[in-house]
């Protein structure tokens, strides 16, 4: 089939993007990474892109194809028009498959970016089991199949960037983590083979770093070609940082624990009851210009109702809790 690709190049970070045109004749089947391929080999070697194992295996090709950051040797043509067809099932034009690089990260070179960012706050996160738990020589450290088990999903993670490209707390804030390193984080946490639990958790619950300033948008959730599930991970290490921090001493724990108190009570969020509980009267009066051009404009509700729904919101909140208390691995299931 004939499709068009329009792939942003860009020559150097300081000089601004193109859209450059190239036209191929391919089978649905072909990846994109051999439509950057034909298009190199063939029509314009100048064009820069990263590529190994053609495999899904080493996450290097990753890129953004129609606006969602992909692996290249994943997709193929065939999947991604008919993600296109079911955006817009009005289209029936040739098809048009817009190329760019990871958003996120500074450009080297046309697809090429810049990783350090991303491979600094992987450092961050200490991404190994600690090595005080090693120092014992007399045998290696076993783990029960159901021990190692719990690795699995993490380790799956072929750190090529994608999700890091599409997070929006990323994107607003450099001190984040970001979804890969913290899913790798919660791997190390789960390891029974280290013994530094408390203080990797210290570390991730740094508010502007660690798992709060999450916005829980899905995003990497929604791209991650292994399934990670780098946002279900982040939700873990908070379910952990929940049990052990005390809501007086951190307001991430408090605004937390205060929301399921509220949603609990009425259904849905006292919002005038929470501002008061996470912040209490000084953090309030703090806000209180905000506070005041809210109410002034109708946004700060003056009076509370309780949801239609209450009682069965409380009863599922009580059933998640006391599955959670069981040790259910994972109650969102
Ligand atoms: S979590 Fe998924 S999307 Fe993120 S780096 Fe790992 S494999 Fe890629
Ligand atoms: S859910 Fe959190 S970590 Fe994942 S992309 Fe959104 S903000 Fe980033
Ligand atoms: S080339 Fe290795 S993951 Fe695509």
């Amino acid at each position: 089939m004939d499709i068009t690709l329009q792939i942003l190049r860009q020559s150097h970070r300081n000089i601004p993007p193109e859209l450059k045109v190239y036209r191929l004749s391919v089978p649905e089947s072909t990846t994109i990474l051999d439509c950057l391929n034909q298009i190199k080999w063939q029509q314009d070697g100048s064009l820069a892109f990263r590529k190994n194992c053609r495999n899904t295996i080493c996450g290097s090709c990753a890129i953004t194809i129609n606006g969602r950051s992909a692996l290249a040797c994943k997709e193929n043509v065939g999947s991604e028009i008919k993600r296109l067809q079911d955006i817009d099932p009005d289209s029936h034009n040739e098809p048009v498959l817009a190329i760019a690089p990871l958003k996120n990260m500074p450009i080297i070179k046309d697809l090429v970016v810049d990783m350090q960012g991303f491979w600094d706050n992987l450092e961050k996160v200490e991404p190994y089991v600690s090595t005080a738990s090693r120092a014992i020589p007399e045998r290696e450290f076993l783990q029960t199949p159901a021990e190692r088990a719990q690795l699995n999903q993490t380790g799956n993670c072929i750190l090529c960037g994608a999700c890091y490209s599409e997070c929006n707390a990323v994107a607003v804030n450099p001190k984040f983590a970001g979804p890969h390193a913290l899913a790798k984080a919660q791997r190390m946490v789960v390891d029974s083979r280290d013994n530094n639990t408390d203080q990797r958790l210290e570390n991730y619950h740094d508010p502007e770093f660690g798992v709060w300033a999450c916005t829980r948008c899905y995003q990497c959730n929604s791209v991650c070609p292994q399934e990670v599930a780098p946002m279900d991970q982040i939700t873990q290490i908070k379910g952990a940082l929940l049990q052990q921090k005390d809501p007086k001493e951190h307001r991430t724990v408090r605004h937390r624990k205060t929301l399921i108190n509220l949603v609990k009570d009425g259904g849905w969020i006292d919002e005038r009851r929470f501002a008061f509980l996470v912040m209490g009267l000084q953090g309030v009066s703090e806000i209180f210009p905000l506070g005041w051009r809210m109410l002034t404009h109708g946004k700060l509700p003056i009076s509370f109702e309780a949801s239609p729904g209450a009682t069965e919101v409380k009863g599922l909140i009580e059933q998640v809790e006391s599955l959670i208390e069981s040790g259910s691995d994972n109650p969102v299931k």
